[in-house]
């Protein structure tokens, strides 16, 4: 990374910054060239403070000194306690909130791909991780550069007027000082990178045992023995690398301290007091030189080690950038512009192949679905049917083939606008800390109307019973994290207020991937029998392993091994003869056995 980069990527936090919250940068900046008043006040009070001892000069004249030293540090004080403990804090939560929000918007909007590639998540997290501290580090590195400049060149005043030749032995010995100075910070740069991958490690299981979806294994199994030892492993790794980092750096932090050492004590002292020693130089003049030559060194170092600090910012500005600039290819394609004015009456999946990274997972796939028709798509686990749903909503572009909405190429379409007109539940769908009503809206719930649709959407799926009696109703927070108050939902009531997120809109399309996995037989046959009556002059696509439901189903795709090998009403399907009926008998069959079973224990 060249200076230019360095200058500019430190210069592009500074703006940012600058946009959330001005005041720290001026203030900031102000501090920067107070500290021109600390060198006056700890160098040349002292001084005159003994010359006017040795001149004999009136007492009033050494009070009236002493009382300029107070003032300056009383104004200093003030300042720097209004800066930060009143500003600092408050900039720090502007900052954060700006940043952070910038990259959960920018998540919002990456294509899903992104998190299959380990380089971007990569740098997707650090950007993330390190957001907020980063910005405010970048602020306080130009803060403690500037500062240390200010300081040293009034300091470099005060020995220029008092004795250039002192000034030399500063410069040299405060370059053999900056040289070490850079070597450690590039050493330490250099270790602080081998120590991310395990510290990611330790992260991950904090987590586990922090985060409740694990709480239940974590006490059944033993994968906490396996995970502690994990811990263990990771902090013996990483200790490893502080051990050969810790060698280094005490050598080279004795080497520097012992050559600076050389030149301020020995050199310094050895000098000034041989001038004292020939009457060359007062008192007072050997106190301030002797203070100024040292603090002249020491804040010299900090303004180089700023250099190093800004280079690390630069590194993690650099990552940064790259999580910003990126354009989603899907998200914020020019191409897709159109908006869909009509409903959507057909969906054609023609000839459709795709796969994720390498691997084709789909197929020559060709499905078509019209409005009133209900489609259902079955198969095995990891036959295609997910990754299917998810080019119909556009989460991946089709590799070959097309998907057509309306005889209209669905890249062509906008994806917000596309999206609206489905109603669709994941496999894995998500509940959210938030109200019930918010679970099932999506949105702030802010109406009248807008709780009457959540009443409905819960008689719909069988919730409205045992919603009507929580004391706060539709209100009641979804999980304990904020509120005690707040309610945990068994499974299959989980998969309930997910599948109320259809009711709440007319859409066009609905779309169930799994829809029933977690519903007890007399809920499933209930959800199945609404979905039938709410999607008459819709399109309904449902994935199910129940084969039972599948003979509602106006036509049937059997995907297999990412191909579609059957497809057609149950009726034709049972009298083909093939997958299907296999299947299908199987799954009779197993319940046949089991009512048996049954039978025979009772
Ligand atoms: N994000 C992904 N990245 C890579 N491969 C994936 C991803 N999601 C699914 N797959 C693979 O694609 C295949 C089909 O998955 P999916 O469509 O989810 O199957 P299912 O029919 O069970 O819904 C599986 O072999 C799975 O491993
Ligand atoms: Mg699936």
């Amino acid at each position: 990374m060249r200076f230019r980069d360095v200058y500019k990527n430190n210069l592009f936090m500074l703006k940012f910054v600058w946009k959330y919250y001005k005041i720290y940068i001026i203030t900031s900046i102000l501090i920067s060239f107070s500290s021109i008043l600390t060198p006056l006040a700890d160098v040349l009070g002292p001084k005159y403070i003994i010359d006017f001892i040795s001149q004999k000069k009136p007492f009033t004249w050494i009070v009236t000194v002493v009382i300029l030293i107070f003032s300056i540090e009383i104004l200093k004080s003030i300042y720097y306690s209004w800066y930060y403990k009143f500003i600092t804090p408050r900039a720090h939560n502007k900052i954060k909130g700006g940043i952070n929000n910038l990259l959960m918007q920018k998540a919002a909007s990456l294509d899903l791909e992104c998190y299959e590639n380990a380089d971007f998540y990569d740098k997707y997290t650090r950007a993330l991780k390190e957001a907020d501290i980063r910005a405010l580090s970048v602020v306080s590195s130009t803060r403690d550069f500037l500062l240390s400049l200010v300081y040293a060149l009034t300091l470099f005043g005060v020995i220029v007027t008092l004795d250039p030749i002192l000034l030399l032995i500063s410069v040299v010995s405060m370059l053999l000082s900056s040289l070490f100075g850079l070597i450690s910070g590039k050493c330490q740069f250099k270790y602080e990178r081998l120590l991310t991958p395990f510290e990611k490690h330790l992260n991950y299981i904090k987590r586990v045992f922090y985060e409740v979806q694990y709480s239940k294994e974590i006490r059944i199994f033993p994968i906490s023995k396996l995970l502690f030892k994990k811990y263990d492993n990771n902090i013996d790794k990483i200790d490893s690398v502080l051990k050969t980092r810790g060698k280094k750096l005490t050598l080279l932090n004795i080497l520097g301290d012992t050559i600076e050492f050389i030149m301020t004590i020995g050199v310094t002292m050895l000098y000034l007091a041989w001038k004292i020693y020939n009457g060359a130089l007062t008192l007072g003049d050997f106190m301030a030189l002797y203070i100024a030559s040292r603090q002249f060194s020491s804040r010299l170092q900090v303004f180089f080690n700023s250099f190093t600090q800004f280079y690390e910012h630069s590194l993690y500005i650099t990552n940064l950038k790259e999580v910003l600039d990126y354009e989603s290819k899907i998200e914020n394609s020019s191409d897709s512009l159109e908006i869909l004015e009509e409903k959507i009456t057909d969906i054609s999946v023609d000839n459709v192949s795709f796969s994720y990274s390498e691997r084709e997972v789909l197929h020559n796939i060709t499905i078509k679905a019209s409005k009133g028709e209900k489609i259902a798509i079955v198969g095995h686990n990891g036959a295609g049917k997910t990754t299917l749903i998810k080019l119909i909503i556009r989460l991946y572009d089709v590799n070959k083939g097309k998907i057509l909405i309306n005889n209209k190429d669905i890249k062509k379409l906008s994806v917000k606008h596309l999206r609206s007109k489905i109603g669709l539940v994941f496999q894995d769908y998500q509940l959210y800390s938030a109200s019930i009503a918010e679970n099932i809206l999506l949105l702030e719930v802010k109406t009248p109307e807008d709780e009457d649709k959540v009443w409905f959407a819960l008689k719909q799926v069988g919730l409205y019973e045992k919603v009507k009696e929580l004391p706060n109703g539709i209100h009641t927070l979804i999980t304990k994290e904020f509120s005690n108050e707040g309610i945990f939902l068994s499974g299959g009531e989980a998969q309930k207020l997910a599948l109320a997120r259809i009711y709440i809109k007319d859409y066009d399309v609905v779309i169930l991937d799994e829809p029933s996995s977690s519903l007890d037989p007399l809920a499933e046959k209930q959800m199945y029998e609404n979905m039938m009556d709410i999607t008459k002059n819709k399109i309904a696509i449902f994935i199910t392993h129940r084969l039972s439901t599948t003979v509602m189903a106006d036509r049937i795709y059997l995907i297999d091994n990412g191909r579609v090998i059957e497809q057609g009403t149950h009726k034709e399907l049972m009298e083909l003869n093939g997958k299907y009926r296999r299947m299908f008998d199987a799954q009779a069959q197993f319940y046949r056995e089991q009512a048996e079973d049954s039978l025979v224990v009772s």
